[in-house]
């Protein structure tokens, strides 16, 4: 089936698009040129900070699954949901879904925190935009756990959110991966309605 039949619909623009494979790009060179390619290693890790200042003003001006208002719900609700998917019944969202929300919103806390304490270290060691600065005097030991810590921690995050889009795209029979390059998705039928534009709260107060 082509993904431009009438069966599909826009799902992810164009820049929600670029904007995943860069961050995904970024992430792992970010994460290979740590050791001995510091010029790299940094340049990377800058991109990601403009990806994400990107990602947060679209997600307030941006196209309609890409509004945090469209997907971002409360923890509640996304225990709720976690539950639906034990018991096999959760629902197909046309936009993220609860889990895969809370997924988003982990993911760019942590590489920002992996990029803001990455220059807060390079600063220890005099490079970078705020060498020379307050930050001389900080402990190079303490920032380099910090910056470790959460580029690991990010790095698991990432396993589990590709394990999340693979459960997903087989529980619901699509290919999430695909529908991310292409920006389409199988339209819903009645058999998996969609709940992205209904109040997420009330939604599953009705399924359970
Ligand atoms: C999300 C982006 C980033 C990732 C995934 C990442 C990952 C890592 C990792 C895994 C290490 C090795 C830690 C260790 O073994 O001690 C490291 C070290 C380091 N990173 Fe990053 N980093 C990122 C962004 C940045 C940025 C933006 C900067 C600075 C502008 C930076 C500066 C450094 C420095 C100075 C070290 C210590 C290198 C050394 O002295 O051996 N990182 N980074
Ligand atoms: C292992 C490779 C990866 C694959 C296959 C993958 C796949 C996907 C897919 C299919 C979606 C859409 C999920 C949905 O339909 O609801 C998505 C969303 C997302 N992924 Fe990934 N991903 C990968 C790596 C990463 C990495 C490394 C990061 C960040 C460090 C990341 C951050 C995100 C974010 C922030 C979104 C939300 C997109 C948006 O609305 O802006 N992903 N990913």
């Amino acid at each position: 089936m082509s993904t431009h039949s009438a069966n599909t619909v826009k799902v992810w623009d164009p820049l929600i698009r670029v904007f995943h494979w860069s961050l995904v790009f970024f992430f792992f060179l970010a994460y290979i040129t740590e050791d001995d390619w510091m010029t790299i290693h940094s340049y990377a890790g800058y991109c990601i900070a403009l990806l994400v200042l990107f990602r947060l003003i679209w997600g307030v001006i941006g196209t309609a699954h890409a509004r945090f208002s469209d997907f971002i719900v409360a923890p509640a609700d996304v225990i709720v949901y976690g539950k639906q998917l034990l018991h096999g019944k959760a629902k197909r969202y046309l936009g993220h879904n609860p889990a895969g929300a809370a997924m988003i919103v982990t993911l760019l806390a942590s590489v920002t925190i992996t990029v803001v304490s990455g220059v807060f270290l390079y600063a220890t060691e005099g490079y970078g935009p705020l060498a020379n600065t307050f930050l001389s005097s900080w402990s190079e030991d303490f920032l380099e756990e910090v910056h470790e810590s959460f580029a690991n921690f990010t790095l698991l995050m990432v396993a589990a959110h590709a394990g999340g889009v693979l459960l997903s795209s087989f529980l619901h029979r699509e290919n999430l991966v695909r529908a991310m390059v292409s920006g389409r998705k199988r339209k819903n039928s009645h058999l998996d309605e969609d709940v992205s534009d209904d109040h997420i709260g009330e939604h599953i107060g009705r399924q359970s």
